[in-house]
């Protein structure tokens, strides 16, 4: 087999967030398919970085009161501990706010400049005089222009799901000084993404994007503008590099990021005396993938190519798109203690139970997974502890206490053996697929016969006649042998589990190949139990510790400021102007969903004698009829307001990120409807 040369990354994690089983999800199976191709004897090297500019880095640091250089540091070294406790074998996990990616940024800048691909224009856009900045579209709120809401940010309505330019939002503010922006002129610099239509094509059709991705993108050629530009600066202030030849300008953080990429690269090339050139070449012979969540394929797939054969660099062999990952069948929740934090989990559960849960649903489609914990627990318990790691636990023992740690020198059943070393390309393809769950099946299906054969021998009931013995020794030594095939294919997914079986097997690092070959006549080492069983209690405790950790986050901006500076808090308001609203107890006597709004419901309110009306836009996380009974905090004294489909009176009170998490109260003896609320 020709040895390949192959470069893989997964997506640069924002540098203002914690890791969390989403993250994990893309680096363990990028992991997988690394650890894989190492272990068929490709030369393959895996980066990765914290993506670590833009506004909201910069706005999370101002109001912690560091600098955005003491944010990254920190966020830094929690994101590669995290990573390295789920065991991912980077060979670099670099920054992009590097050397490195400040010359790759300002070199293919320059190159996309000379070669006619930049356009400088004049555009309007929203500024916060008080802030003296620009700002970014998630920056303004206001009401939606087409249905009234308010709070809706500067790019699309929650409730009536408009979209529309910030310039179009009534009585916008801006989130970062509460005053109102004004309109500014500003010179910006584009990206012309339509020289590149051609060769985009030929790109996305090449086989280097899933099907469905490719289509989704070409969707853009054809819609009435074609490919647009892309505004690739940024004002002043923010946290970036600056552009050459201006004094005020930056690379957008999209712009950079992906250019991170080579950045970790070139580090560890310059490190490691490897040949970056080599990579990234036109008509290198090596291989490059990018794995990726399905929300940054318009990144990947159409700006990054474009760049890099503007730049003339290669461009990526492919691009692998995954799905999203779910708990319990929904969006993680941070209500719900499921938005879970890489650290909640590693704090009580082992990185493997993971590796291994996502590796046996994983599949090369774009498709969601989900994390069911009951399945997840059972799904563990039963093939590796019920069933992998069974087969030694049966066989060791022997070889241990009754053959003073030696296998015999022949197997009693090379047939058996034979067909779990057939078994080695099929397997091997289903990685090369990225199909694991396929792979997983087929090695599961390997350990039930390994199982049928220790249970249809019966060592133990051997090993009490003492003319059976050589018997004993052969079969444990066949099951030994057996277990070696599968723990060898199982490597990539638990590369600990393997490293503690090699030390008991005692011959070596395992290859892949290295199950063409039994293991016979050597010595092993004392078996110690590999791998526990997931406890229920464990499960629950990790849950309930990272509720715990979440409500932290969230008191303490730094860690917390990926949510913060998404919606951070708004301009002081003085103690007079709280002390206007009057907050009532209602009960919610009827809640129906609107007509063509499709997160709204209009819900009627008992204020303990007086009825109101209210539309509230909290659809995404209740069924109206479940609402209906439920007791909620409204402001009672907020002047009606006419919206779209008809007058609102009042305002309810909900907490929650959004999306499904968001509260109101169950009925509660403690509270009557017109109960004033301190
Ligand atoms: N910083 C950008 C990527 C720049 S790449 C040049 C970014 N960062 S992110 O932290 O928001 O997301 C990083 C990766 O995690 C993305 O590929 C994203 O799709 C993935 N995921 C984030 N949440 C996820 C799930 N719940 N499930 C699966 N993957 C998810 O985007
Ligand atoms: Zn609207």
């Amino acid at each position: 087999m020709k040895s390949r040369k192959i470069l893989i990354t997964s997506a640069l994690p924002y540098a203002n967030a914690n890791i969390h089983l989403g993250h994990m999800f893309e680096h363990i199976q990028t992991d997988i398919w690394a650890r894989f191709q190492r272990l068929r004897g490709h030369e393959c090297y895996y980066v990765c970085a914290d993506d670590a500019h833009g506004t909201p880095i910069m706005l999370s640091a101002q109001k912690n009161g560091i600098t955005p250089q003491q944010l990254i540091d920190r966020v830094y070294q929690e994101h590669t501990r995290d990573f390295a406790g789920f065991n991912i074998s980077y060979d670099n996990y670099y920054t992009t706010h590097s050397d490195e990616n400040r010359e790759f940024s300002e070199y293919i800048y320059l190159a996309a400049r000379n070669n006619g691909h930049i356009d400088k224009r004049t555009i309007r856009q929203a500024y916060d005089e008080q802030a003296q900045m620009f700002l970014p579209d998630r920056f303004i709120k206001g009401e939606c222009p087409r249905c009234g809401a308010p709070d809706q940010y500067g790019d699309n309505c929650e409730v009536c799901g408009a979209t529309y330019a910030p310039t179009d939002l009534k009585n916008a503010v801006s989130v970062v000084s509460g005053t109102k922006p004004i309109e500014k002129e500003t010179e910006h610099y584009f990206f012309k993404l339509g020289n590149f239509e051609a060769f985009l094509r030929d790109f996305l059709q090449s086989g280097a994007v899933q099907k469905e991705i490719a289509n989704k993108q070409m969707e853009w050629f054809e819609s009435d503008q074609g490919l647009s530009d892309w505004d690739v600066s940024r004002d002043a202030p923010y946290w970036g590099f600056k552009i050459p030849d201006t004094e005020d300008k930056y690379f957008y953080v999209w712009l950079d990021a992906p250019i991170g990429y080579l950045a970790s690269f070139k580090n560890y090339c310059t490190r490691s005396g490897l040949n970056f050139d080599e990579f990234w070449k036109v008509g290198s012979e090596a291989e490059v993938y990018h794995f990726i969540g399905k929300d940054i394929a318009y990144f990947h797939t159409l700006f990054w190519p474009a760049l890099l054969k503007s730049a003339n660099f290669r461009t990526p062999t492919a691009v692998f798109c995954h799905g999203f990952v779910t708990v319990n069948g929904a969006k993680m929740s941070k209500s719900r203690g499921t938005f879970i934090q890489a650290e909640s989990y590693l704090r009580h559960l082992n990185p493997e139970y993971l590796r291994y849960y996502f590796a046996s649903k994983l599949g090369n489609s774009v498709d969601d997974i989900d994390l069911n914990l009951d399945d997840f627990q059972q799904r563990v318990n039963s093939d590796l502890v019920g069933k992998v790691v069974n087969i030694a636990s049966r066989c060791a023992g022997f070889i241990n206490k009754r053959f003073d740690n030696r296998l015999t020198a022949t197997l009693p059943n090379p047939a058996l053996y034979q067909e779990f070393a057939a078994a080695s390309e099929s397997i091997a393809e289903a990685f090369e697929q990225r199909r694991y769950s396929q792979a997983i099946r087929e090695i599961m299906a390997l350990a039930d016969k390994a199982n049928q054969y220790v249970d249809e021998q019966k060592p133990w009931a051997l090993a009490k006649d003492e003319t059976k013995l050589a018997e004993v020794q052969a079969i444990c030594t066949q099951g030994l042998n057996l277990y070696r095939a599968i723990i060898t294919y199982l490597k990539p997914v638990l590369p600990q589990l393997a490293a503690e079986s090699e030390a008991f097997l005692n011959a070596g690092a395992l290859r892949w190949a290295s199950v063409q070959e039994p293991l016979l006549g050597t010595s092993i080492n004392t078996f110690k139990p590999l791998m526990t069983r997931v406890e229920q209690a464990a499960v629950d405790a990790m849950i309930e510790d990272n509720k715990q950790a979440l409500a932290a986050a969230q008191a303490s901006p730094v860690t917390q400021s990926k949510h913060l500076t998404d919606d951070p808090i708004s301009a002081p308001i003085q103690y007079e102007d709280f002390a206007k609203l009057d907050f009532r107890v209602a009960k919610i006597v009827k809640a129906a969903a609107v007509e063509g709004a499709d997160k709204l419901v209009q819900l009627t309110l008992d204020l303990g004698g007086e009825t109101r009306n209210v539309f509230a836009g909290i659809k995404s996380a209740y069924h109206p009829a479940d609402l209906e009974g439920r007791l909620t905090v409204m402001v009672a004294n907020l002047a009606p307001r006419k919206m779209r489909f008809g007058v609102s009176e009042g305002m309810v009170l909900a907490a929650g990120p959004g999306g499904k998490d968001i509260f109101v109260l169950t009925p509660d003896a403690g509270a009557e409807p017109g109960m004033r609320v301190k």
